[in-house]
């Protein structure tokens, strides 16, 4: 790689320094709302209160922590669902309009959404699911087996389909855009690896396998959510079941 390429490009372009700091300022009027909710989505579940589970040094599960590409075909219970959830986005302080949650995000503007596809998890019917923040709800978005098309558009990694379930990451790049501009891009993809991280310690913890993807053919994979590939694209996956 002598030649300067597009990522040198970008980081040169992006980058901070002194003599650069003009400072523009914000405009509020026209900041993006802080999360999606799907209005006409199919239905609405209520993801249910935090079960209480077996205590575990964080140690412990830092030193346990791997990635696991063998599921059983077994089933989750909605609670453990309800569990890793909370632990990837799980709202922990409310501060004027902002919803600070588990993971940080920059300038606390969250352009990461959940979509969860539901392969087997009991009480929820197999389909594409959005995560609605506010209400913490699931908004069933399109009912049906989505497995196999995930591991297809995941290069083929077929332990998207034998995975209970896979929590699915888009960016909407203007959340973060309105402050960091171009530069937004890097915190994207820093903020999508808190969230995968956080699912991968909070799956240890209750002894489920998890894995998280980057290999996905990003136009399969965001047609599979109905989102645009443009203002909304997918960034990072995090596959999770019962260790075979
Ligand atoms: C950004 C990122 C993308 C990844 N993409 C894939 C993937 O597409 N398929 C896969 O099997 N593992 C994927 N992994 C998991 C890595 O292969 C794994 O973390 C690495 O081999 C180290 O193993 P460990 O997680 O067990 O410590 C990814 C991990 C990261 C952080």
């Amino acid at each position: 790689m002598n030649d300067q390429g597009i990522g040198d490009r970008y980081q040169e372009e992006t980058r901070y320094d002194r003599s650069g700091m003009g400072g523009r300022g914000l405009d509020w009027a026209s900041k993006p709302s802080p999360f999606k909710t799907y209005p006409d989505c199919i239905r609405r579940v209520p993801i249910p209160e935090l079960s209480k589970e077996e205590e575990i040094s964080l140690w412990n599960v830092l030193a346990e922590r791997r990635s696991l590409r063998n599921f059983t075909l077994q089933s989750l219970d909605y609670p453990v669902l309800a569990r890793l959830l909370w632990a990837t986005q799980g709202v922990t302080r409310r501060e004027g309009s902002s919803l600070l949650r588990t993971a940080p995000s920059a300038g606390a503007l969250y352009p990461i959404e959940t979509y969860i596809v539901i392969n087997r998890v009991e009480d929820l019917s197999p389909g594409v699911y959005h995560l609605d923040i506010g209400g913490w709800n699931l908004e069933l978005m399109r009912e049906g087996s989505f497995g196999q098309p995930l591991a297809a558009a995941a290069l083929h990694q077929d332990m998207l389909e034998a995975a209970a379930t896979v929590l699915v990451w888009t960016a909407v790049v203007a959340r973060s855009a309105w402050k960091y501009s171009h530069r937004a891009y890097r915190y994207l993809y820093m903020d999508a690896g808190h969230i995968g991280q956080n699912l991968y310690l909070a799956a240890t913890a209750l002894k489920l396998g998890c894995c998280t993807v980057g290999a996905f053919f990003d136009a399969e994979i965001n047609d599979i959510l109905g989102v645009d590939g443009k203002e909304e694209f997918a960034v990072y996956m995090g596959a999770v079941g019962r260790p075979g």
